[in-house]
């Protein structure tokens, strides 16, 4: 890694944890504790996905892989290291990251919420609910609260359009979902993590 890639980084790494990885809800605790969890990349890792893939085809695609399994998500600061390590432009790497919906630009949150944007849900008022969610955990589609407790994403059919609209979390499907339902859905999760 040269000085110059290190430099970018951490300045880099800085900024984003500050205006992106915790959106409005983002706390002093929770960005010191993801900030060791980052600063303890010695770059180890990085070189191996990249000795591993750099001459497969998908590499990047691979190494990517790697890393979120590593991270639970695609850090900043761990693209730009890829990014160095690998030969490959940033923007190449975030062109790969954006497309493919698996890959992940904020930490998950220990309750992945997933509102299906698909037409039958959509018709069915799935607009309202995720307006309900933005408003009541204080983040924006694709972000993760600042205690990292849920994450927000709007997705794509889930294949359950007879019991639109849905609502998953962690997997687990709420049908037929009505704005006041939203609240008992939140409560639910919090009772689970304290229980
Ligand atoms: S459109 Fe929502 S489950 Fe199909």
């Amino acid at each position: 890694m040269t000085g110059m890639a290190s430099n970018n980084s951490k300045h880099d790494s800085t900024v984003f944890m500050r205006t992106q990885a915790f959106g409005s809800g983002f706390n002093d605790k929770r960005i010191s504790k993801e900030h060791m969890k980052l600063t303890t990349i010695d770059g180890q890792q990085i070189k191996q996905a990249v000795g591993k893939w750099k001459d497969k085809p998908g590499n990047l695609i691979m190494m990517l892989h790697e890393v979120q399994g590593c991270y639970g998500y695609v850090p900043r600061e761990v693209a730009l290291k890829l990014s160095h390590e690998a030969d490959v432009p940033l923007a190449r790497i975030y062109e790969v990251i954006t497309f493919y919906n698996y890959f992940k630009l904020q930490p998950p949150g220990k309750f992945n919420i997933a509102v299906c944007m698909g037409t039958a849900c959509y018709l069915k008022g799935a607009p309202e609910l995720m307006q309900e969610l933005k408003n009541r955990l204080s983040i924006d589609e694709g972000q993760t609260t600042g205690d990292g407790m849920f994450h927000l994403d709007g997705v794509r059919c889930l294949g359950c359009c007879g019991l639109a609209p849905v609502v998953a979390v962690n997997g687990r499907v709420h049908a037929k979902v009505k704005k006041g339902d939203i609240i008992d859905i939140l409560s639910k999760c919090k009772k689970e993590a304290n229980s």
